[in-house]
Formats: structure tokens, sequence, C-alpha cells
């Protein structure tokens, strides 16, 4: 029996006029990317580099898959190419200040790093939706150009749980809405006026990464949404439809 299956990937670009700074040329942009040992974070990092971007700082709370992503991307793109710095984002918001000293400028920062537990709804929500909301802030503070700053994009890996309600994960899905409503809020034109910073929330459907244990049929490869974030960086698209079959 075949079951066309299709998924959408959707991204939301936040931001008025997105197309209009977006960073088309890649090359020279410092890229901080949370939750990067691993998944969709790790996807992201790898598709950067790929299309040539200066340098990728990995933070990540898991120190041994932090130090095996951070070898395997320096020995496909250059050992200068790739920084891990362990960290967990729940927690150390406070090594922001020595980040921008050793590897600035910073140009984006995608918040990635989540976890999906439902029977731990307050380390949830903190990972989830405190800890992009404070990192975006702090990093809105370095860049915002009417404060002497270059401008900057934040992406957050939202889900499509964020903009809909199920009977199911429903600590998980409240920490996601969190995360779309304020990225919404501070991606708002009245705020990109302000400050030059873009907002890009990430919706994909259920993913096949190491912490799904879904059958991997039945859902997006991470590579695929990696790939579905940089294509509206060049061309405005804000959505793609991606079939599977099984
Ligand atoms: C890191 O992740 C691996 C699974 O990928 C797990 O076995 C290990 O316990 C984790 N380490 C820490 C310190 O959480």
């Amino acid at each position: 029996m075949a079951i066309e299956l299709k998924f959408l990937v959707c991204l939301v670009i936040l931001s008025a006029r997105a197309n209009s700074i977006i960073d088309k040329d890649l090359k020279g942009k410092n890229i901080i990317v949370t939750g990067a040992a691993r998944g969709i974070g790790y996807a992201i990092a790898d598709n950067f580099l790929a299309n040539g971007v200066n340098q990728i700082i990995i933070l990540d709370k898991n120190v041994t898959n932090g130090i095996r992503a951070a070898e395997t991307l320096k020995c496909k793109y250059g050992r200068d190419k790739v920084i891990f710095i362990p960290c967990d984002v729940t927690k150390d918001l406070h090594l922001w200040d020595d980040i921008v000293d050793e590897h600035g400028p910073i140009h984006v920062l995608v918040n990635n790093a989540g976890i999906l537990e439902e029977d731990q709804p307050r380390e949830m929500i903190l990972t989830n939706s405190v800890a992009p909301i404070e990192w975006s802030l702090k990093f809105r503070e370095y860049a915002r150009n009417d404060k002497g700053g270059s401008g900057g994009t934040i992406i957050n890996t939202a889900s499509r749980s964020g903009y809909r309600i199920t009977p199911f994960m429903v600590s998980y899905i409240s920490s996601k809405h969190a995360s779309l409503a304020f990225s919404k809020s501070l991606g708002h034109p009245y705020n990109f006026k302000r400050t030059g910073i873009r907002i890009v929330a990430l919706c994909p459907e259920l993913t096949y990464t190491a912490s799904s244990s879904l059958s991997s049929r039945l859902i997006l490869g991470q590579r695929v949404v990696a790939q579905s974030l940089l294509r509206p960086l060049f061309r405005r698209i804000i959505a793609f439809r991606w079939a599977g079959s099984m």
C-alpha cells in the first residue's frame, strides 16, 4: 500500500522587507547556532558552511556530541571554520560577552536548542521558550543599528506546533507557541525599522533527529529542514512542499 504524505515546511519571515536585508552574501558572516551538536542544528550549521559563511560557533551542552560535531565539520570545511563552546542555554547567557570578544562580530544567531520532554515541563519551557527569548534580547542589544550595531538576523527554530493546537504534547506545544509569539512580536515591522534586526522563525513538521523516536519514513529529514532555511535567503520563497511516500 502506498500512501503519499505531504509535508509542509513553513518559514515565517517575520520582519518587513526581509528580502532586502537578507544575507544574500553569506561570506564573512559569523553565525552562532545553539544545540548544533546534532539534529536540525547540526544540519543548519553544515548547510551554512556549505554556503560559504566565515565561521560557525556551535553552542551545546553535550560536550561529547559537540566536540564530535565540530571535528566533523572542521574536517569538511577547514579547522578555522568551526568553534565549539560548551554551553547550557538555560544557564550560560553570561558567556555572551566573551563569545563576542573572542569570535565577533556576530551577524546571525540561530536559537535552535530545544527539547521534547513532556514530563519535564519546566525544563522544556526554560529551554524552548525562555532561553531563545533571553539570547535574542542579548543579541538584539548587541546588534541593533540604532545603538551603533550593524543589524543582524535571529533565526528561531520553532515548530509547526508553534501555530497549531492538538490534544497531544501539550507542554511542548505551549513552549513553541511562546517561541513563535515572541518571534512575531520582536520581528514586528515597528521593531525591525528601529533596530535593523530581522527575525526568522523556522516551523518544520516533525523531523527525524536523534531526539525524535518516530519512524524516519514518516517525517522530514533534518537536511531538508536546514536547506529550506537558506532558500529565502536567496529567493522570495517562504514555503515549499516536500512530498515523500512510503
Ligand atoms: C550526550 O548525548 C549522548 C547521546 O547522543 C548521551 O548518551 C550522553 O549521555 C549525553 N551526555 C550528556 C552529558 O548529556
